[in-house]
């Protein structure tokens, strides 16, 4: 598979993460297409710097941009008059945030050290770093932001893993690997962005027969009638369209994915986001994520399915 292009191929943004790679030997950027949307949201992802994200990523080098499962540990918070329970906190949250990648990888299926994953969306690559260090295979990561690519390929390099986990500026419904080669693919929080049918279409093709799918993703709930004021609000915020239930389950009808586990993660997700409301982390969309959840317009969803 030959993703060499030449740098008068590449926008501004993808051409100074190339230099940025060529300097660490870890990867070769291939350009985005970019309709007028995706370049919002490259540009977004491009500028965004939210302590809730880089300083969870700083406690120990997995840096994520999605949200926590699981119960919160309040024996590890200890007392919240404490010196130390800000950064006591931020540890819990991004606990939270891992333990969801975790659950995320525990439905990928049996992965050989000899297989390539896909993650289709993959921010600064936490999820894609775990991957490797759990299954010791190949990871391929595709953002729409160079800088996250660019950051991405950097912790590759400081892991020493730059041979094995690599991101690129590409987009997900068009992406450069062959037919029918991923063992397994995904988007975590990133499908909210893309059509579903042309999403699905891609993940179907570039997956081996019996290949996995799995996504995690906010979606609303078809059983409250449209998207609720919370949902509208969450997708202002994002600069995202999110999907309802029914448009998942039925996008990956058509493209040959065949649901193995649908999940409600939405009370596990709840602790994460009453203990981020309290932290001096918050970004205003707290409230949101809070009410819609409990209000039954929203769902934090985990879809396995099998490529057939
Ligand atoms: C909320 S972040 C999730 C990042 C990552 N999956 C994680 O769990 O940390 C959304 C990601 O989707 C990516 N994205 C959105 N639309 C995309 C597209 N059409 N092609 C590739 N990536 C896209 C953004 O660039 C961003 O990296």
């Amino acid at each position: 598979m030959d993703l060499s292009v030449t740098s008068t191929e590449l926008t501004t943004d993808a051409a100074i993460s190339t230099s940025a790679s060529a300097a660490t030997g870890a990867s070769v950027f291939i350009p985005t297409p970019g309709t007028p949307y995706q370049e919002d949201i490259a540009r977004y992802w491009d500028r965004e710097a939210r302590p809730v994200n880089l300083r969870l990523g700083d406690v120990d080098g997995l840096y994520h941009h999605h949200y926590g499962i699981g119960d919160i540990d309040r024996t590890a918070l200890g007392d919240a008059d404490d010196s130390t329970y800000e950064k006591k906190l931020i540890a819990e949250l991004h606990r939270l945030e891992s333990a969801q990648a975790e659950l995320l990888l525990d439905h990928l299926g049996p992965i050989e050290r000899d297989n390539t994953l896909v993650d289709a969306g993959c921010g600064r690559g936490g999820s894609m770093v775990m991957a490797h260090q759990r299954f010791g295979c190949e990871v391929e990561g595709v953002t729409l932001s160079a800088k996250q690519a660019s950051f991405a390929n950097r912790r590759a390099h400081e892991l020493g893993i730059e041979d094995h986990v690599h991101a690129r500026v590409c987009d997900m419904l068009g992406t450069p690997f062959e037919t029918g080669q991923i063992a397994a693919s995904w988007n975590n929080e990133s499908s909210m962005y893309v059509d579903l049918h042309d999403l699905f279409a891609e993940h179907a093709r570039i997956l081996a027969a019996g290949g996995r799918y799995v996504t995690i993703t906010g979606c609303w709930n078809p059983r409250y009638g449209q998207p609720s004021k919370w949902v509208s609000q969450i997708n202002a915020h994002f600069e995202c369209n999110i999907h309802s239930r029914r448009e998942y389950l039925r996008a990956m009808a058509d493209n040959r994915l065949v649901p193995q586990a649908v999940i409600d993660l939405t009370a596990a997700t709840l602790p994460y986001w009453g203990l981020r409301a309290t932290s001096p982390l918050v970004t205003g969309i707290e409230e949101a994520f809070i009410n819609s959840y409990k209000d039954g317009s929203f769902q934090y969803l985990l879809i396995a399915a099998d490529r057939v």
